[in-house]
This record gives structure tokens, sequence and C-alpha cells, in this order.
């Protein structure tokens, strides 16, 4: 395929239409911005710098970049369904429906590029991350993030739920993978970011791994599975008795437990 011919097929395995949907990428941010920011913040984004956010969802990160590049500085959101980012817009902050695939985006324009929990779901995720370097000016930055809830992890992940429910994480997991598979996305691409990165011709790469633990009750996990009950029963390695034992399990005040692990992962454009 060339530059301009690529699978634009949506199959997109969460459903952007769903009645929680904007609950649940709220509570996506709240488990996972602290970490982003602090990794942002780390590589400078400071007073009058130029941002690109990709794949914006409820637009947290957006919201909190116009925070910090101040009235000189400017931010651009987009996302191929911003309903949930746009009634947030603020004076240095554009939120735009835009699909990074197949519609232009400024070259050499933005001094930090971030997009998370993005490319992990675009079967074209190298054209992409091609798309992402070329927005950003010589010497700025390009941050992506993604999960890596592929084979081994799952047994990571496993080790950090209650004693006695590690086998009942692992099937979980194992088949959260094959709904992200089944839907043409990589469950293990944060792991492929760092070479990825370095791929697209990005240098000072580096990345890093989290996850924090969760306490019961926390809304991320128990939302993102009742969003992916048919994707995640279909592929027959949980069953819905299973389910039902997880949903129970992570609402309950007493429990502490890991979910996805969160790969961040950023690189420079040479100058
Ligand atoms: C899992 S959500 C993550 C949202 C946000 N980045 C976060 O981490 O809080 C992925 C977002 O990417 C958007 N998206 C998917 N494909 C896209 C594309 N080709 N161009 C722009 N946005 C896209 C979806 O609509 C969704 O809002």
């Amino acid at each position: 395929m060339t530059d301009t011919q690529h699978d634009t097929t949506d199959r997109y395995v969460f459903d952007r239409a769903w009645e929680r949907e904007h609950e649940r990428l709220s509570a996506l941010e709240a488990v996972y911005d602290p970490a982003t920011t602090e990794r942002l913040t780390g590589l400078g984004v400071a007073e009058g710098w130029s941002c690109l956010e990709v794949g914006c969802g409820a637009g947290s990160i957006a919201r909190w970049l116009a925070g910090r590049v101040g009235e000189q500085g400017r931010v651009l959101a987009i996302d191929l369904d911003p309903r949930y980012a746009v009634r947030h817009e603020l004076a240095n902050l554009e939120v735009r429906q835009q699909d990074l695939l197949t519609e232009p985006l400024p070259a050499g324009a933005f001094d930090l590029v971030h997009a998370r929990a993005l490319l992990e779901h675009l079967p074209a995720r190298e054209e992409a991350l091609r798309r992402l370097a070329a927005a950003t000016r010589p010497g700025g930055w390009v941050v992506v993030e993604d999960f890596d809830i592929e084979g081994p992890m799952v047994d990571m992940i496993a080790r950090y739920w209650p004693a006695g429910h590690d086998r009942l994480a692992g099937r979980l997991y194992r088949a959260l993978e094959a709904a992200f598979g089944g839907a043409g996305a990589d469950a293990g691409y944060g792991r492929r970011l760092p070479d990825a990165l370095a791929g697209a011709g990005l240098a000072e790469v580096g990345a890093r791994l989290h996850a924090p633990v969760l306490a019961g009750g926390t809304p991320f996990l128990v939302l993102t599975l009742r969003q992916l009950r048919t994707p995640l029963l279909a592929g027959g390695l949980l069953g819905e008795a299973e389910l039902e034992e997880v949903l129970e399990l992570i609402q309950r005040q007493d429990v502490r437990y890991v979910p996805n692990v969160m790969v961040t992962a950023w690189g420079r454009r040479p100058s």
C-alpha cells in the first residue's frame, strides 16, 4: 500500500456510541493521566508551545496542555469522533473532527505531538506514526503511549490480583488480548513502541512501563469490561460466569489489583 492507500476500515474494538463511553474515557484518564502529565512535564512542555493531541477522547490531556502552554501557546486536539471533548474548548484549544490516517496535518508545525491508547487500535499504525513524526517540528517531541497486555505480560498483571484470583485474571487478560486482536488492534504494541519510534526516524528514544495498583470500585476496568462484553465472551476464552466473577471482584472495596500496563515512549525529531 502507498502513503495514501491504507486500511481505513473502522474496526475499533470499542463502540464510540455506547451510552457510558464518555464515562469510560474519563475513567481511563483518571487512571493514566498522572503518568502522562509527569512525562510531558519532564520533557519540558512550557509557555508558548504548540501541541497536537491525537485521538483526544474525552480531552483531559488536551486541556492540561492548554493550561500549560498558556495564552502564547496553542493546542490542536483531533479525534475521529470528538463529541466528548468539543464541549470543553478553551481560547487556546481547538478540538477538531479529523481522521489521523486520511486528513493532512501541517508539516513540522508542533513542538509536541502526543497520542495515547490510539496507535494500538490502528492497523496502519506505522503510517500513523510516520504522520505524527512529520507533524513535529525539528527538535520537537513525539510521545506515544499504548498498552502491553500481551503474552507473558498477562502473568505479570495477574500476579498483582488478589490471592486465589490470579488464574481468573490470566483468563480475563487472554480474552482481552484476543478481543483486541479480533478488531485489528495489537494488544502488545506498547512493547514495540521504542523500536517503532526509532524506525520512524526519531532520536533520543526512551520509554517507561507503568500501571497503578487500583482499589476495588475504580471505574476504568469495570466500564471497559462492560463495554467489551460481547467480544470478550465471543472468543470462548472466558465464560459469562467468569466475567461476572471478575466484575464482582473488582468492585469490592477490600480488593486491590493492577489493570492494563501502559508503555509511555518518546522520541525527538532530529534538528
Ligand atoms: C481508547 S481512546 C483513548 C482516548 C485518549 N487518547 C485517552 O487516552 O484518554 C482512542 C481514541 O482515538 C480515537 N480514534 C480512533 N481512530 C482514530 C483516527 N484514525 N484518527 C483520530 N482519532 C481516532 C477514538 O475515537 C478514541 O476517542
